[in-house]
């Protein structure tokens, strides 16, 4: 571990997605239609995530000064090449958060030597406090944060998000969704990714699984569901999904009859996502 006190740090971590939950806050319910931008069909960006990026970054490069930035609508910046990078998501459930709908978070995954030890997800709504260092454990609001019993699809609360941004993955999607429907207990889809996967690492969903994730929606899960005892894979059942965005989790038995159900629609998937790379 490179920081010799990763509880302190991550308390400071806290404390600036805290800064950022401050800004939306002051957003919440009371955007103007013209303080709400479309950046590609069906992906908006309000003056909200910019004020609460605004106020992460500023405090990162105030405390900080050599940590790299990955964040959604900033991009990235890298002082220096060695160094910690902290992947943002300053509001994740933007569509929720423009329609007034309480399910929406920041997102904070820190990478130290390029892999993720610093997770921390945050709902102001609720003031639900998701965090992790791996090798550390995970918790919620201080607590225990643990991945539930489930030892498979039969009885399982499974949730998703729906490929809007590549309609070309809707009809592999659709039958993977099917065929895991028909297995589980309910799916639910609830709009904001890096909650789909605290939720999982805490156990209120047993799993969760989307298409066409960004860097930013996962980071901070991924720890989360590590250190709460779960797995999450790629689609593949690889490793590089921070990178695809395609992404499988869950208690070790639900992952993997999820992943079951994903590979049996293998063919049809990866043929859909070699063309969006293309
Ligand atoms: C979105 C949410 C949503 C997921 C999308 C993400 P945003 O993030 O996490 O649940 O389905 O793929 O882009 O745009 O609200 O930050
Ligand atoms: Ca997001
Ligand atoms: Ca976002």
């Amino acid at each position: 571990m490179l920081f010799q006190d990763p509880e302190g740090f991550l308390a400071e971590v806290e404390e600036i997605a805290a800064l950022g939950a401050e800004q939306l806050m002051a957003y919440w319910r009371a955007l103007d239609p013209d303080q709400i931008n479309e950046k590609a069909r069906n992906d908006l960006v309000s003056a909200a995530d910019l004020a609460s990026e605004k106020a992460i970054i500023g405090a990162i490069r105030s405390r900080f000064p050599d940590h790299s930035i990955l964040s959604e609508e900033a991009g990235r910046s890298t002082p220096t090449d060695s160094g910690p990078t902290w992947i943002i998501d300053p509001l994740d459930g933007t569509t929720n958060f423009v329609h007034g709908i309480p399910q929406f978070a920041i997102s904070i995954g820190i990478a130290v030597e390029g892999r993720i030890d610093f997770g921390v997800v945050l709902d102001p709504c609720k003031n639900d406090l998701f965090s992790a260092i791996r090798g550390h454990g995970a918790r919620w609001n201080g607590g225990v944060c643990g991945v539930s019993e489930r030892q498979g699809l039969s009885g399982a609360l499974v949730a998703t998000g729906f490929p809007f941004k590549a309609h070309s993955l809707l009809d592999p999607y659709l039958a993977i969704f099917r065929d895991v429907f028909l297995s589980c207990k309910a799916i639910r889809r609830p709009g904001a990714a890096a909650l789909d996967l605290a939720y999982t690492a805490c156990g209120l969903f047993d799993g969760f699984f989307e298409f066409q994730l960004s860097a930013w929606d996962i980071a901070a899960g991924l720890v989360l569901v590590e250190e709460a005892g779960g797995v999450i894979s790629g689609m593949d059942g690889g490793s590089d999904f921070l990178e695809s965005g395609n992404v499988v989790c869950g208690t070790p038995g639900v992952h993997r009859e999820l992943l079951e159900v994903v590979a049996s629609h293998r063919d049809d998937w990866q043929k859909k996502i070699e063309k969006i790379i293309d």
